[in-house]
């Protein structure tokens, strides 16, 4: 075991952090943008469009998200009759895959708000639209937040599929410094470790927020 001969290696390590982290920051940013609009689709009292919406769900969660890569990167060729860089296709696919996770995350962050809330505002003389965007939402936003949060963690860790098609993320790095030096093991050791630092990291922040958000609930 030589650890010693990875510090050179540093740079790489760096630079694939810098990869993963981005990946999943754009990813889980699309996703919540897209994911809004297919949760919204999905709660739709318009019977085709909730069907469209549940149907966009049921195939990306039906389907391994490796899958999914792979048909972004190939099809694209046969297509449009080009090849997308690796990094976009990472994108692209991490994008798409987390709409549909975030889309759940905020139609259960809604649907967790208690119906009585709909019915007070209601009773009250306020308009549907109303009562959502005044009290039923900001409630679910409580719900939702935290929840993008643990999203964002799944994605850092999902997103290490990325390397396989050449996207230069943390195990993409590690593959480069195995193929450099013949150690299997100790630059694996090293990114397992900026995984985890990374996601603890982040599960104490996210602990805070919820935690935050918590404290009016009890007035
Ligand atoms: N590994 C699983 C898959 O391949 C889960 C993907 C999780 N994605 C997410 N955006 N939460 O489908």
């Amino acid at each position: 075991m030589d650890f010693a001969s990875m510090a050179q290696y540093a740079p790489l390590f760096v630079e694939g952090l810098k990869v993963t982290v981005q990946i999943a920051f754009v990813a889980v940013i699309i996703g919540a943008i897209l994911g809004l609009f297919v949760a919204l689709g999905r709660l739709s009292t318009n019977k085709v469009i909730s069907f469209i919406a549940t149907g966009y769900i049921q195939i990306i969660r039906g389907t391994p998200v490796l899958v999914q890569l792979y048909i972004i990167y190939y099809a694209t060729y046969p297509l449009f009759g080009f090849n997308i860089p690796p990094y976009i296709a990472a994108v692209a696919t991490f994008g798409l895959n987390s709409s549909a996770y975030v889309a759940e995350i905020i139609r259960a962050g809604i649907q967790a708000v208690d119906f009585g809330q709909m019915e007070a505002g209601r009773s009250l003389g306020l308009p549907h639209g109303m009562v959502m965007r005044y009290i039923i939402i900001p409630q679910a936003i409580k719900n939702i937040l935290p929840a993008l949060g643990n999203e964002f963690v799944v994605l850092l860790k999902e997103t290490s599929v990325v390397s396989i098609i050449g996207t230069t993320d943390l195990v993409r790095q590690a593959d480069i410094i195995k193929a450099a030096t013949y150690s299997n093991f100790e630059p694996y050791i090293i990114i397992a470790l900026i995984y985890i630092v990374l996601v603890l990291g982040l599960s104490t922040l996210i602990n805070q927020l919820e935690r935050r958000l918590k404290r009016s609930d009890y007035r």
